[in-house]
């Protein structure tokens, strides 16, 4: 379903150039849900900000589903984004200013599909992550982990096949973050793919393959067992 095929990333700036990818490689199989974890600093966002196609790697190939958006225009992989990939941000990315309800539907906003539908689908997203009763809110009004809803919300609008989670349950308590996993583990079982990011043991135990970052290079169990 994703497959990364030899990427660097190097960040570059005025006075240096730092690696935080190297030589990566990664398949995701369909309907798998694969685990990312490493310490902070490893690359885990930027690995899957480039599994989301919202950031390019500086050499090497991204495929989803099949198909290598390395050759791709911007409008074009927005598109593989906007009809394949949902995508939970580290720190949620909700606007301020929208209401819970229109935070969700904004990935609908350029679509060619009719208000009826579109407030539908929003309503049906919110119900799935089980926070429809707050739809008239702004963020600001909401606890950390029915902020979490909403992102997660708005990443299934579309019914995407892939849903990426930056450490979905990072800033949460442990019943918060069990509620969140719940949900994950419900849309793999509904036949979506899911690479989530996450610092937590037991966050790690609910997917089917873990793989380990480390200074920007994928590494064996083995290797961060002696780190
Ligand atoms: N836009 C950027 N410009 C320069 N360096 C960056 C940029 N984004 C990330 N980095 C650097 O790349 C490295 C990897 O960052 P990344 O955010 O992928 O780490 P992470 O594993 O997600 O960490 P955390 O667990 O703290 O979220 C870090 O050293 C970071 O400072
Ligand atoms: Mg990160």
């Amino acid at each position: 379903m994703i497959s990364v095929q030899n990427i660097d990333k190097v960040y570059r700036s005025a006075t240096d150039n730092y690696v935080a990818l190297e030589k990566v490689n990664l398949q995701v199989q369909e309907h798998e849900f694969l685990a990312i974890m490493g310490p902070s600093g490893s690359g885990k966002t930027t690995l899957l900000s480039i599994m989301g196609l919202i950031d390019k790697p500086t050499q090497g190939k991204v495929l989803i589903d099949g198909v290598d958006t390395s050759y791709m225009k911007e409008r074009e992989s927005l598109l593989v984004r906007k009809n394949k990939i949902g995508y939970i941000f580290q720190d949620f990315n909700l606007i301020s200013e929208l209401s819970v309800f229109e935070n969700v539907e904004l990935p609908l906003l350029y679509s060619d599909i009719s208000p009826k539908e579109r407030a539908h689908r929003v309503e049906y997203a919110l119900q799935n992550a089980g926070i429809f009763h707050k739809r008239k809110h702004l963020p600001s009004q909401l606890s950390g982990g029915q902020q979490q809803r909403v992102a997660i919300a708005r990443a299934i609008v579309n019914d995407p096949l892939i849903l990426l989670a930056d450490e979905p349950t990072g800033n949460l308590d442990s019943a918060s973050a069990g509620d969140i996993l719940n949900l994950l583990s419900q849309f793999n079982d509904n036949g979506k793919t899911i690479v989530m990011v996450t610092h937590c043991d037991r966050a790690s135990m609910l997917a089917n393959r873990i793989v380990h970052l480390f200074d920007g290079h994928l590494v064996s169990k083995a290797y961060m067992t002696t780190k």
